[in-house]
């Protein structure tokens, strides 16, 4: 009986101390990583309508993994970072629109990773 409820007791606070947060698949991982490297080649300037317009491919890959997950953030930062990159690739040399084009993508990754990304190393995320 002991032994029972200690058991009990074990799996009582197992399930609350694990983490709602789970391991990314590996495809989440790459377009992130692709997101990353899009968005560092348009703030360094290279091939920047290519960048964006990459970042657009990825981004509907992106949204089209959380679309059945159900999370209005998710989607609407999807969308906010998606047109962000639309207005990015066709800025050509309007800095004004360039700039407010980064804003928009800038805002989409963040309002996402603020909701769902788990840091737990310099290395590793969760999604949550
Ligand atoms: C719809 C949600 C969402 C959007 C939009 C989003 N991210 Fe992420 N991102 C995540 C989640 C969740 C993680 C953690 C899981 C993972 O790494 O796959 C993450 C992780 C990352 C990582 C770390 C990848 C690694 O493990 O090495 C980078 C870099 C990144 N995102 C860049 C971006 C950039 C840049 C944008 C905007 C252009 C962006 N993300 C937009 C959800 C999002």
């Amino acid at each position: 009986m002991r032994i029972l409820s200690l058991t009990f007791a074990g799996l009582m606070l197992a399930a609350i101390t694990s983490p709602a947060a789970e391991k990314p698949p590996a495809d989440h991982v790459k377009w992130m990583k692709d997101l990353g490297a899009q968005m560092g080649a348009i703030r360094k300037g290279s091939d920047v309508a290519k960048n964006a317009t990459d970042m657009q491919a990825t981004l509907k890959l992106v949204g089209a993994f959380w679309k059945t997950r159900s999370s209005d953030i998710a989607m609407k930062s999807c969308g906010e970072s998606f047109k962000g990159a639309a207005a990015v690739a066709k800025a050509g040399d309007d800095k004004e629109a360039l700039a407010a084009g980064m804003k928009m993508i800038g805002a989409g990754c963040k309002g996402c990773h603020d909701a769902h990304r788990e840091k737990i190393s310099d290395t590793e995320n969760l999604i949550k």
